[in-house]
């Protein structure tokens, strides 16, 4: 691609905040601490996670950067970054998750493969850009189409990026054309993130976003856009990604029996406290974030301080002065709720929170239950263990 290129090695990677938690530094993985995550609704591009497969790719000349839409359409196209800037710009905020979001606390129960991430592979942004409905307009294919007159079903994202997994090849992705085509499924085509240019870690200068969906899906650095008759055939849509019993290991597994993941289900932890902690006896504040896929809102939190025994709603939150109904006009559908109660901890207290979605879906008890190899989507109850909570030590209120 003329204007965007990839290097093979991390000679020139960008800068990044001190403060980051590197769980990974080649290619660059990185997640903020968690008592920083829910400070503010939005996230500050420093403290987005980061999730990469490879060197981040780099623009030579923007002038020159164009994505090119092609495959089963009747007339493929060439859009410069001008071409994609003279449509209209939506503003969609909408949280990010990576499928191996609390990776680490699988990985306890049994070892899985993969990146370790502890709560915080997640992030809330408010994304600028075109609507993939309109971009796909410009090549003939209208709004809710399911299929194209040359049977098109399913648009691939192509980066540049050189990823192991690809033997050196591009991230890839796919989505359904019925996705893709729906003004109201808010998939973008960002330039934009919190206000700002897009930068280098993001996907600069142009990445897709696919909310409600993982963070997989939103592919970084694009370069090209083909509609296609089935879904990506790419590794990371194919041989990764995808949701296995706790009976399926790596001598029997077979990746064609499941499909590859894309909502993403209800989830919430608490931000506020160590999975083991130490805090005095009486009031402390427990806060966190909760979210679930598809555009459901959040419906209930409920924390306990006894292990799950009794429970107390937290209060739900979004923008400020906003009072937060899920499903309500005035609420963000694709971003997350961050959530506050303040309770009377007593002496070795287990603290436990879980979401329940507009769907009425419940996060599930135990880690055990939904082990999987690959050690995605772990949704189990966030259990934090509180030790010696009588003794002095930190205040959390
Ligand atoms: N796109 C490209 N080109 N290369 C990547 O490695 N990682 C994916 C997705 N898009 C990836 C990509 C994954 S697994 C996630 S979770 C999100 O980007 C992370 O986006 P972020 O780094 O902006 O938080």
């Amino acid at each position: 691609m003329p204007g965007l290129t990839a290097p093979s090695d991390y000679a020139e990677e960008p800068p990044r905040h001190p403060a980051l938690k590197i769980n990974s530094k080649e290619p660059f993985n990185a997640e903020p601490h968690r008592s920083a995550l829910v400070t503010s609704y939005i996230t500050p591009v420093d403290f987005f996670y980061k999730r990469n497969h490879g060197p981040i790719p780099k623009v030579e000349d923007l002038s020159r950067y164009s994505v090119c839409i092609s495959g089963l359409v009747n007339k493929p196209i060439q859009l410069s970054m001008a071409d994609i800037w003279a449509l209209p710009k939506y503003n969609v905020t909408a949280t990010l998750q990576c499928a191996g979001n609390r990776r680490t606390a699988m990985s306890k129960v049994r070892k899985v493969r993969g990146v370790g991430w502890d709560i915080s592979a997640l992030g809330n942004a408010t994304w600028g850009g075109a609507k993939l409905s309109d971009v796909l307009e410009l090549v003939g294919i209208p709004k809710l189409s399911s299929v194209t007159s040359l049977g098109g079903k399913h648009v691939e994202f192509v980066s540049v990026d050189k990823c192991k997994e690809e033997k050196g090849g591009p991230y890839t992705a796919s989505i359904p054309l019925m996705q893709a085509t729906d003004p109201d499924a808010d998939v973008l085509l960002a330039y934009e993130m919190n206000g700002e240019v897009l930068n280098r870690d993001h996907g600069y200068p142009l990445r897709v976003v696919v909310p409600g969906v993982i963070g997989a899906r939103s592919v970084k650095w694009l370069d090209s856009i083909k509609i296609t008759e089935e879904e990506c055939q790419g590794f990371f849509t194919q041989k990764d990604y995808k949701m296995f019993p706790p009976t399926v290991d790596w001598d029997n597994i077979n990746w064609s029996t499941r499909r590859p993941q894309m909502d993403f289900p209800v989830q919430s932890a608490i931000c506020t406290l160590e999975d083991v902690d130490v805090i005095k006896e009486g009031k402390a504040r427990i806060a966190g974030y909760a979210l679930s896929g598809g555009g459901c809102g959040i419906e209930r939190v409920d924390i306990s301080v006894d292990g799950g025994k009794t429970w107390v709603e937290a209060h739900r939150y979004q923008k400020d002065g906003v009072p937060y109904v899920s499903d309500g006009p005035q609420s963000d559908k694709w971003a997350w709720v961050l959530f506050e109660a303040t309770l009377d901890i007593p002496a070795n207290a287990e603290i436990v929170a879980k979401a329940v979605d507009a769907a009425a879906n419940v996060q599930p008890e135990n880690v055990e239950d939904i082990w999987n190899l690959r050690g995605i989507l772990n949704t189990s109850w966030h259990r934090i263990k509180i030790q010696n909570s009588s003794c002095a030590g930190r205040s959390k209120l």
